[in-house]
């Protein structure tokens, strides 16, 4: 797909077109004379013109646009290396080139889970004396927190991502309902009321494929039923009646027909794709979801239809978590050019380049500055929108054998959901499992 401006919205893309925009980049031209004399030729890695930076696809076209403008602005140039959208396939493409020790890239834009595993096997810098504590400050304290791993810095944080419950409010309110569900049960009545009313094929999708995404969501399910995977560093909790509710109550979503069979298949875009085409009272997703109901070529609803809520929890009194997700800022060990490739993640990271970035691309900032910053106020809606979901994230367990903990966690979520075992059994399997796999990383690394 081309460069697709969101449109429909105010704010920054609106009022300056992308030449404009790139234009506007006076400011950032004294990064420029730094670059010249560091990036091209003088760089500690032997200046490379050329840096290579990594990421998923994005149809917003922003992260183009940025790329272009530093380009403009710098000798050297960064060229856009796409990687594949499933968080679980990108990780294992960056694994094996790391391992194989050909690995072309300089900057990867990457998960929030992958810090720890990336920085115990040496493949991505400790950034600790250029991203320094001061700085550091600045941004929110949770993805900080995810980007350090034995007490030194890997990663700066670029955006960052809460699951949140997207609903149809003008739906919710022709039912004669005020507020969005807090439990799940209210979900499920909620969406009952609305499917009878106006008919909506499905009450609630999500996603339940076998990935990365459908261990988040299946967390979720756990942690709202009070349960969770680890104590402390290392002790395994996950066999518990708390998380066995929380996988009940996924499956029942499917059992009792409010999900769709095809759930245990939807990842992000297709749980989108239903719900922006007017198909589902209720989603759960990550917020940059929320640009494309604005773009008619991807939807069939207007972002006004759109509420925002925090993911329901089993009974009240509960609190409601929903997973820190994110991408970050890593640069390989190796970096052609560090001193260059650092300065392309210090553009990127930004306040200028976030902002810009979280208007079009609906992406949540990481600095804690732009959540008070007009125009983010005004034209990230869903950061207003997705206040409580943001501010109840709870991370995945960081660990350095996290992949293989999420290999295994995927591999009995997906039978739970289709039913094919009982939550039960699937939790009794992961406690053995994963007690396992953190035993032999441990042993592996002494
Ligand atoms: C989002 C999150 C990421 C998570 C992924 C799962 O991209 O930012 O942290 O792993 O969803 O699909």
């Amino acid at each position: 797909m081309g460069r697709t401006w969101v449109s429909g919205r105010g704010g920054i893309a609106r009022k300056l077109s992308r030449r404009e925009f790139l234009k506007v980049g006076g400011a950032g031209l004294a990064g420029a004379a730094i670059l010249g004399s560091s990036g091209c030729g003088g760089g500690q890695g032997g200046g490379a013109e050329e840096i290579v930076f990594s990421f998923f696809p994005d149809p917003s076209g922003s992260v183009q646009a940025l790329i272009d403008r530093f380009n403009e602005e710098n000798e050297v140039q960064v060229r856009l290396r796409e990687m594949p959208a499933d968080s679980g396939q990108h990780f294992d493409q960056l694994n094996t080139e790391f391992q194989s020790g050909e690995i072309n890239i300089d900057v990867i834009g990457g998960d929030v889970i992958w810090p720890a595993q990336f920085a115990a096997n040496g493949f991505i810098a400790d950034l600790s004396d250029r991203f320094t504590e001061d700085e550091r400050g600045a941004f929110l304290p949770a993805p900080i927190e995810a980007n350090t791993y034995e007490g030194r810095i890997y990663g700066v944080p670029w955006y960052t991502d809460a699951g949140m419950l997207y609903y149809r409010r003008d739906l919710l309110e022709a039912a004669g309902f005020s507020r969005p569900p807090g439990t799940w049960d209210e979900l499920k009545q909620q969406a009952r009321a609305v499917q009878e009313q106006a008919g909506t094929r499905y009450g609630y999708v999500f996603q339940g494929a076998e990935y990365e995404g459908g261990v988040v969501n299946a967390l979720e399910y756990i942690w709202n039923s009070g349960g969770d995977v680890l104590e402390g560093e290392d002790q395994v909790v996950i066999d518990s009646p708390e998380a066995r509710r929380g996988l009940e109550i996924q499956r029942s979503m499917v059992s009792e027909g409010v999900a769709p069979e095809g759930v245990s298949q939807y990842k992000e875009q297709e749980s989108a794709t239903l719900f922006l085409s007017g198909e589902a009272v209720f989603m759960r997703n990550v917020p940059r979801m929320y640009a494309l109901a604005s773009d008619p070529a991807e939807s069939n609803i207007d972002p006004g239809q759109i509420g925002i809520a925090a993911l329901p929890v089993a009974e009240e009194g509960l609190q409601s978590y929903s997973s820190l997700g994110g991408w970050n800022l890593f640069m390989n060990a190796n970096a052609r050019d560090p001193d260059a490739a650092y300065e392309f993640i210090r553009f990127m990271s930004d306040p200028e380049q976030q902002k810009f970035r979280s208007i079009e691309g609906s992406v949540l900032p990481s600095r804690q500055e732009l959540y008070e910053d007009e125009d983010v106020l005004q034209n990230v809606r869903v950061a207003e929108l997705g206040q409580d979901a943001i501010q109840n994230t709870r991370p995945r367990p960081v660990s350095p054998f996290y992949s293989d903990m999420s290999l295994r966690m995927a591999e009995q979520f997906i039978q739970s959901l289709r039913g094919d075992i009982p939550p039960e059994e699937a939790l009794a399997t992961l406690q053995g499992q994963l007690e396992e796999v953190i035993e032999q990383g441990r042993q592996q690394r002494a």
